[in-house]
């Protein structure tokens, strides 16, 4: 294997970060970041499903300008390129989230924030210089769900992203598997005779009341973003969806926006890539809201196929993670970086000049 870089000017791609990252986080740690769930079937399909697509380069058109811009839920953005939410990001980093926000702040991008974050929004809000969508994981209890969305709205959240990927638990094997590898004394962070000891560092479940037996929502229905477009006047995405059928619900609903993502492969073991979900999200959608898409993304080239098959934008989780957990915040510039140029590049090759100009004829497949 190559050696790992030693600072992020030294990165060629996003997986030089990744040895970085495997290397210098405890095992324990390691493993949050890295799991998928049963033996990583979705998370070897959603990298697998982007050597199914071909590119269709055209060539002699003008790209001497490329232009990533678009507008989305009335906001103005410099890049397709979103910042996922992932919970717990001072497990990767000292300044966690904060070094996300620093990073979305200097390199332009729209950035979520996890409801499960080590920092609070009105941090995270502060250091970003400007507004975050705000996920959310509103527990079982309709009243806990109100004083979250009510804390988003008043530190100024343009939008609410709800992930209905989680509702149930899912099987981390990987995980399992690094813990005890770790030889540190963990206890001191994880107290192991209380069940709700983790809630004690994630701010933005302070003064809820939620408790761990409410974390999960099986019992979660369509029904639900009604209720939260009339909690607030924020715009609701709704995160998770990878069938038609959720897209036309979601769609019927209310809501504002979608992200097609199975988690990451760190939900459900079905092996179904986002990528090959997408086209049937899409045509379901039919161009009435904006889809996201996400789980995978590691190459501009990767974005730039989810955006020829009808994406409006490409969220990136573990990429970015591994430049945090790497380097900090200049880890992820790097990362942020390394992508953009990636994709400007690809736009290039392809003859697309700006956004508006991928489309179905820039893609076909094996
Ligand atoms: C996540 N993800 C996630 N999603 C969410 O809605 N709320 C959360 O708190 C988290 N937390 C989280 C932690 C970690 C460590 C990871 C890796 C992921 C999922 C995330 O938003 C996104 O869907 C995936 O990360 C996308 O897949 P890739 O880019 O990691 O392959
Ligand atoms: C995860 C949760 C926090 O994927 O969304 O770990």
């Amino acid at each position: 294997m190559l050696s790992p870089v030693t600072g992020p000017d030294g990165a060629l791609d996003v997986f030089d970060f990744e040895r970085v990252a495997k290397q210098v986080l405890p095992p324990a740690h390691w493993g949050y970041l890295a799991t998928g769930t049963d033996g990583n079937e979705t998370l070897r399909a959603n990298r697998a499903a982007f050597d199914k697509w071909y590119l269709r380069a055209m060539r002699m058109t003008d790209t001497s300008t490329i232009d990533t811009t678009l507008e989305m839920l009335g906001q103005k953005l410099s890049s397709p390129i979103v910042i996922a939410p992932a919970g717990s990001q001072r497990a990767f980093h000292p300044d966690g989230e904060l070094a996300t926000a620093r990073a979305a702040r200097s390199r332009d991008h729209l950035q979520i924030l996890s409801y499960v974050s080590t920092h609070s929004v009105e941090e995270v809000i502060r250091e970003r210089g400007g507004p975050v969508w705000m996920q959310l994981y509103p527990t079982s209890r309709w009243s806990v769900a109100e004083k979250m969305i009510k804390r988003a709205e008043k530190a100024g959240c343009p939008a609410l992203v709800l992930t209905v990927d989680l509702n149930a638990d899912s099987n981390r094997i990987p995980l399992k598997r690094y813990i005890p590898l770790d030889e540190r004394d963990c206890s001191t962070c994880h107290d192991p005779s209380r069940k709700d000891a983790w809630l004690d560092r994630k701010p933005m479940y302070r003064d809820t009341g939620a408790t761990s037996d409410e974390f999960l929502t099986p019992g979660m229905t369509w029904d639900y973003v009604g209720r939260l477009k009339d909690a607030s006047s924020m715009k609701v995405v709704i995160k998770g969806i990878v069938t038609a059928e959720d897209a036309a619900s979601a769609v019927q609903h209310g809501a504002d926006g979608i992200i097609v993502s199975n988690h990451g492969g760190r939900a459900e073991a079905s092996g179904w890539a986002t990528l090959d979900s997408l086209p049937e999200v899409v045509s379901a959608v039919d161009g009435t809201i904006p889809v996201l898409v996400d789980s995978g993304f590691r190459r501009g080239t990767d974005i730039f196929k989810a955006l020829a098959l009808g994406a409006d934008a490409v969220c990136i989780g573990r990429a970015y993670l591994w430049g945090l957990a790497a380097f900090g915040q200049p880890g992820i510039e790097k990362v942020l970086d390394i992508l953009r140029a990636e994709l400007d590049m690809v736009m290039a090759q392809v003859g697309t000049a700006s956004l508006a100009e991928i489309g179905p004829a820039s893609i076909g497949r094996h």
